[in-house]
């Protein structure tokens, strides 16, 4: 069923792009009868389908809905308008200098250097990512190639410029990526226009000073549509860029000011795995701006009942004392659901929305569970009747490489929050030991997160979180005395039980003392479930 929808949808992508090229450039061929005509719309509509194709077969996040084709065809059609739109503005122009004596070897050709074809490409890395700017340039690049075969360069310069908008906004992340990418435009159109000035051998300086000039308009024509129309994509697309995205992570959005007053230790801990986040994407080449926004919002639920989270405690009572182990579960599991209420109010994008409940995937509250297990144990009843279903997370599982990350982050930053003496290899131990825990928990299939990924994240992790902790343990006030026995305990309890369900071995588990920060003498329920992530 989908196979013939995404056939239905390349049929009439490269149907409706082919007669819209006929459409405006029909009267520049030579031949405009009924048949080149439509032996035009052949090839060109043969091409784009064909294009469609390899493109389904070669990227996996290549899959488009109706509302992606739409948006690239109306791209398209776009490139195709101003193209013809800046052919008749440089024929009247060339027309024009003929008149004035110093002006007359300007050609039309020259004018061309200045239309932004490459605005359609940073559209389209914009809001639908790399693939979907792919096409864009090669289908741009053939329809040159068909209606203006007499000019080779054009269509290369245009391949060229396109491809060169694409890769500049995937590599720019910051308010000033439009600008940062338009530059890179100019530069390979001033390469190109200076190529071209060298292979005509031109002699007129007004047409040089023209190409030059030209080349680094159409750069700037570039950010300008592109700033300007992306947002309408935007709006009326339902389209998250990564500009909206830094918007986000200002940390100046309603939700996250909330979460800082309501449950600083949350937001704390959601900051820390934002810089985790951050850098593991970064070098696995996943979106570092969507995992460190994802990772800001991922707990917000925690805000309606931040008391039963221990991070938010701050040295009172664990109120899960006072509850049975099936009550607390259903308090720790209903901050996924509370976080996506909060997320629907507030009108967080869907990729920030969705990263709530999969940065838990379906993973068990072992903590409660093994207690539950306990009790019934004690009370005289079959230990197995505990139901896992009412200790387990809802899921889904983690669905891109952003949520995969966040959810190994989450985990480890709780548990390295426990680390005694977190030392460079205490840290590095207990980051291998929880990925591989989570990895053979089956919760990472469904992500795209390889073996390789996985070994650069937790490098990253290891790396993020040595800054953090040991610099901590270095500037601290004069520890608390706890013996050197006890300590090694504690150490050993997290490295072989890695995460949640780690009951800190008769000894108490002991976080890094931050200025200014009262250590309680011995919490070791509190500190199992910091390792919990609750
Ligand atoms: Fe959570
Ligand atoms: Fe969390």
């Amino acid at each position: 069923m989908m196979e013939r929808l995404r056939a239905v949808q390349g049929i009439l992508f490269a149907l409706f792009c082919a007669l819209c090229a006929e459409l405006f450039f029909f009267n520049f061929t030579v031949s405009s009868d009924y048949w080149s005509g439509a032996g035009r719309v052949a090839i060109i509509f043969l091409s784009l389908f064909i294009l469609h194709r390899f493109a389904l077969a070669a990227f996996s996040s290549y899959r488009p809905e109706p509302k992606d084709v739409f948006c690239l065809t109306l791209i398209i059609f776009g490139g195709i308008f101003t193209a013809w739109a800046g052919r008749i503005v440089a024929l009247s122009l060339a027309d024009y200098a003929m008149k004035i004596p110093y002006l007359r070897g300007l050609s039309a050709g020259s004018f061309y250097f200045a239309i932004p074809f490459a605005a359609g490409g940073l559209m389209l890395q914009a809001v639908l990512g790399l693939q979907h700017g792919l096409l864009y340039a090669l289908a741009s690049t053939i329809i040159v190639v068909v209606y203006f075969p007499s000019e080779p360069l054009l269509a290369l310069y245009v391949l060229a410029t396109s491809l060169m908008a694409c890769l500049s906004l995937s590599r720019f992340r910051s308010r000033s990526a439009y600008i940062k990418a338009g530059l890179n435009v100019s530069f390979i159109a001033f390469a190109f226009a200076l190529a071209s000035v060298v292979i005509d051998g031109n002699p007129y300086v007004a047409d040089i000073a023209l190409r030059l000039v030209g080349a680094v308009v159409s750069g700037v024509l570039c950010t300008f549509a592109a700033a300007g129309v992306t947002p309408i994509l935007e709006y009326l697309g339902g389209y998250v860029t990564d500009m909206r995205l830094l918007e986000m992570a200002t940390l100046d959005h309603p939700l996250l000011k909330e979460l800082s007053i309501r449950a600083p230790g949350t937001w704390n801990h959601s900051m820390v795995m934002g810089m985790m986040g951050e850098s593991a994407s970064e070098a696995i080449g996943a979106n570092p701006i969507s995992t460190r926004v994802g990772a800001y919002f991922h707990d917000i639920g925690k805000m309606t009942k931040p008391l039963y989270f221990v991070e938010n405690q701050a040295g009172e009572d664990n109120r899960h004392d006072k509850l049975s182990p099936s009550m607390s579960a259903l308090i720790i599991r209903s901050h996924v659901k509370e976080g996506i209420e909060l997320a629907r109010e507030h009108k967080l994008p869907r990729v920030i929305e969705d990263m709530i409940p999969q940065h838990h995937g379906l993973s068990r509250i072992e903590y409660f569970y093994e207690k539950a297990r306990r009790e019934a144990e004690e009370a005289g009843e079959d230990p197995d009747s505990v139901d896992p279903n009412l200790y387990s997370y809802p899921g889904p599982k983690p669905q891109t490489k952003e949520a995969g990350i966040l959810m190994l982050a989450d985990g480890i930053e709780a548990s390295c929050r426990t680390l005694s003496e977190p030392t460079l290899d205490r840290i590095q131990g207990l980051v291998q030991k929880m990925i591989n825990k989570v990895f053979a928990s089956g919760e990472l299939d469904e992500c795209d997160l390889t073996l390789k990924d996985l070994h650069q994240i937790a490098k990253c992790f290891t790396r993020t979180l040595a800054g953090i902790y040991h610099q901590r343990i270095a500037y601290a006030e004069p520890a608390e005395k706890i013996s050197e026995k006890e300590e090694e305990v504690v150490a050993e309890a997290a490295l072989e039980d890695g995460a949640a369900e780690t009951v800190a071995a008769g000894g108490a588990a002991k976080k890094p003392k931050v200025e200014g920060e009262e250590r309680p003498a011995k919490e070791p329920r509190k500190e199992d479930l910091k390792r919990l992530g609750m």
